[in-house]
């Protein structure tokens, strides 16, 4: 009998320009996986209203989203790819984890720190986003969950949340692990490699960081921008001041997928950051252009979108019914038939 595939569940958030960060630290290991497992793909806009969304962006971005994870390689053919609000039972389960979860572990959590400091008022969806984020991935049989190093956290929540609601009504869950790639897990800023590469600061400084649907051009003109240091040394140091230059270095690999060796022996005739900064410009721009030119068809084709999008969500409200009458049949939910 053949080995039944793994299941790989993985988010991310139609809020403004897909950047490379998302591209290397989560996309291309879903295209990766793609062959070898069942990858189920949101893009998960109840997310995002934790922060206001104008509504008309919004929608647009959760059509820009899709097409670029289509165009990225995904293929509809073998992953779900579904926008999270078509499937209410991700609120739903969201709501009977709430109830397992101490409001302590959610106030701790270092992504709603940083974020709320950022806003005038605070939802309440933002203290609880890591409980919907558990939902979406518990809803399923999740075994593995790629993501960025910043996600590690939101996972491993997300098994406390699983081993307490199993603790509390017998084995329900199953705990997923995250998987977190070696190169590339956090992809710093180019304007400020202390920082990591985000979608709300490249809304209002362009030279931060490359959306996936940059020119070439510009491209080149952010790379050539990138911060680096005062030496020279082409090097993978985790020294702090070489933290752009390790950046950079980072980048080609993980878009070249070279050893360190083969990366440094690239850049051995290098004269200085510049010719650093040019290859990898050159490399992005070359990554990224089969991509581009696809996403252009795709985006054209509204029908093929909405046909992607309706399939999708209709497959996973089908799997998560049996995982929340599962759910509610534990915790003592009276059936409506019985
Ligand atoms: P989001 O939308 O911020 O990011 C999507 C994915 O991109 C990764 N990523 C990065 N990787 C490397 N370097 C960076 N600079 C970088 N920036 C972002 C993120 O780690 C992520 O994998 N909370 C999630 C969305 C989510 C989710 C889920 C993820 C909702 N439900 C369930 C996994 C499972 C988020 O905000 O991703």
């Amino acid at each position: 009998m053949a080995p039944t595939k793994s299941t790989v569940f993985s988010g991310i958030q139609p809020t403004g320009e897909l950047h490379l960060g998302n591209y290397i630290g989560a996309i291309r290991q879903w295209v990766a996986s793609q062959d070898d497992c069942f990858n189920i793909l949101c893009v998960v806009d109840l997310h995002a209203i934790t922060i206001h969304q104008d509504p008309a962006q919004l929608r647009d971005a959760c059509r820009k989203t899709l097409g670029l994870l289509l165009a990225s390689g995904l293929d509809a053919g073998k992953c779900l790819l579904y926008i999270q609000s078509h499937v209410t039972a991700h609120s739903e389960l969201a709501w009977i984890l709430n109830c397992v979860t101490p409001v302590g572990w959610l106030t701790r959590m270092t992504q709603f720190k940083d974020k709320s400091q950022t806003q005038e008022s605070v939802s309440t969806g933002l203290l609880d986003y890591p409980v919907l984020q558990a939902a979406d991935i518990l809803l399923f049989d999740t075994d593995l969950v790629p993501v960025g190093e910043d996600q590690r956290a939101h996972i491993e929540l997300t098994r406390d949340i699983a081993g307490r609601f199993n603790q509390l009504y017998g084995e329900t869950f199953r705990l997923p692990k995250p998987v977190i790639p070696t190169v590339g897990a956090r992809i710093m800023g180019l304007d400020d490699p202390t920082n990591k590469m985000s979608k709300s600061i490249l809304k209002d400084t362009p030279h931060h960081g490359i959306g996936l649907l940059d020119a070439p051009e510009k491209i080149i003109k952010t790379c050539k921008r990138a911060v680096t240091d005062s030496g020279s040394e082409i090097i993978f140091s985790d020294a702090p001041e070489k933290a752009g230059v390790r950046n950079l270095l980072s980048i080609y690999q993980a878009l070249t997928a070279k050893t360190e060796e083969e990366v440094l022996a690239d850049f051995a005739s290098a004269r200085g950051y510049g010719d650093l900064k040019v290859g990898v410009g050159e490399a992005i721009v070359d990554h990224l252009r089969p991509l581009q030119e696809r996403y252009r068809e795709i985006a054209a084709d509204t029908g093929y979108l909405d046909s992607v999008l309706h399939r999708s969500a209709e497959k996973a409200r089908a799997l998560c019914e049996t995982r929340l009458a599962a759910v509610k049949e534990a915790m003592g939910f009276l059936a409506e038939r019985s």
